[in-house]
């Protein structure tokens, strides 16, 4: 366990331990279980999809108080404005924040809402659909400045769901949550098990950045763990799907293939020039399918060289 947690941290949220069963060659949107702990009324278990930036903890359980503020309710400003402190007092559990969707980037909600002192962030969907991934603005440089300082993990939640929580807190009661990263419990065994997050697309600005240094610098200790049979990783690549009304739109049908099931964010943000999202959606299928190639002829770390270009 110790060194699945330096790993962790290490990985700045580029690895999930254990988060998912192995879902091999599909997309999936990377959710993490939710449990409300009280009220009655809401007790149980609840999708949440994990954003695309911060850190979640991966591994780990978060459990805390559900506060949704008064006023700036989507988080769009800073909360010092209004005088609202998410900070918990010493000893009390951590404040999870809740802001509804819409009208700024999910990435400025949260990095409001972390810079007042929350713990984590759950923003409640406006419409009812399946749950997306809540990804970072597009090269937009005045985001790219709080983005790598986003350390809280954040999660999209059902519309249904928010408003019962909203109803609940409104009524006076305490709304105890637990978030839960860790789904499968890592074997006792002296092998990690780990799950790189990742995305063929090298170009969406500092978070791609990140994620090829990363993968330029973990490489050759990760191909090293891996023969020596201390590691057994697993990559997952993130996908977005195009809402229901814009699948026949000139963005959907560049950015996805399968009609809008699975897309990507165009590299150059360009559709006239350059890769097309749906480029990165069959380069993202390409390396998964070499990842399981290799993986059954028990050479995984084979994807290392073909992802890294060698
Ligand atoms: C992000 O963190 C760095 C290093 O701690 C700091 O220099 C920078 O000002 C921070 N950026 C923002 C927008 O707070
Ligand atoms: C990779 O192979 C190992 C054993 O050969 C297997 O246990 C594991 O489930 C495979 N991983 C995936 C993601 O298929």
């Amino acid at each position: 366990m110790g060194l699945q947690r330096s790993l962790v941290t290490f990985l700045l949220g580029f690895l999930l331990v254990n988060l998912y069963p192995p879902a091999m060659a599909r997309f999936v949107v990377e959710k993490n279980s939710l449990t409300v702990a009280s009220p009655d009324s809401i007790r149980g278990t609840h999708d949440s999809a994990i954003g695309n930036f911060g850190i979640p903890q991966y591994g780990g359980s978060m459990a805390g108080t559900v506060a949704y503020p008064k006023e700036n309710r989507k988080g769009c400003r800073g909360f010092d404005e209004s005088g609202i402190s998410f900070k918990s007092k010493p000893g009390a559990l951590p404040t999870l924040v809740l802001v509804d969707r819409g009208d700024c980037f999910f990435a400025l909600k949260v990095w409001n809402a972390q810079k007042a002192g929350a713990s984590a962030v759950l923003v409640a969907d406006h419409i009812e659909e399946a749950l997306i991934t809540m990804d970072t603005p597009e090269e937009d440089i005045s985001s790219a400045k709080y983005i790598e300082n986003i350390t809280i993990p954040s999660a999209l939640i059902e519309k249904s769901f928010g408003e019962k929580i909203k109803k609940e807190i409104s009524a006076g009661e305490m709304v105890n949550v637990n978030l839960d990263w860790r789904e499968a419990v890592p074997h006792p065994d002296d092998r990690v098990e780990y799950e790189l997050w990742t995305n063929s697309n090298d170009e969406c600005g500092i978070k791609c950045d990140m994620l090829m240094e990363f993968v330029k610098d973990f490489k050759g200790a990760a191909q090293i763990l891996e023969k020596g049979g201390y590691t057994q990783f697993t990559p997952h690549y993130i996908t977005w799907y195009c809402p229901q009304a814009f699948t026949i739109s000139k963005q959907c049908k560049s950015q996805c293939i399968n009609r809008g099931r699975y897309c990507a964010p165009d590299p150059e943000q360009d559709f006239s020039t350059g890769y097309e999202g749906k480029d990165v959606v069959l380069e993202n299928l390409r390396q998964l399918c070499v990842f399981r190639v290799a993986n059954e002829t028990k050479r995984p770390w084979v994807w290392w060289d073909y992802i890294s270009g060698a």
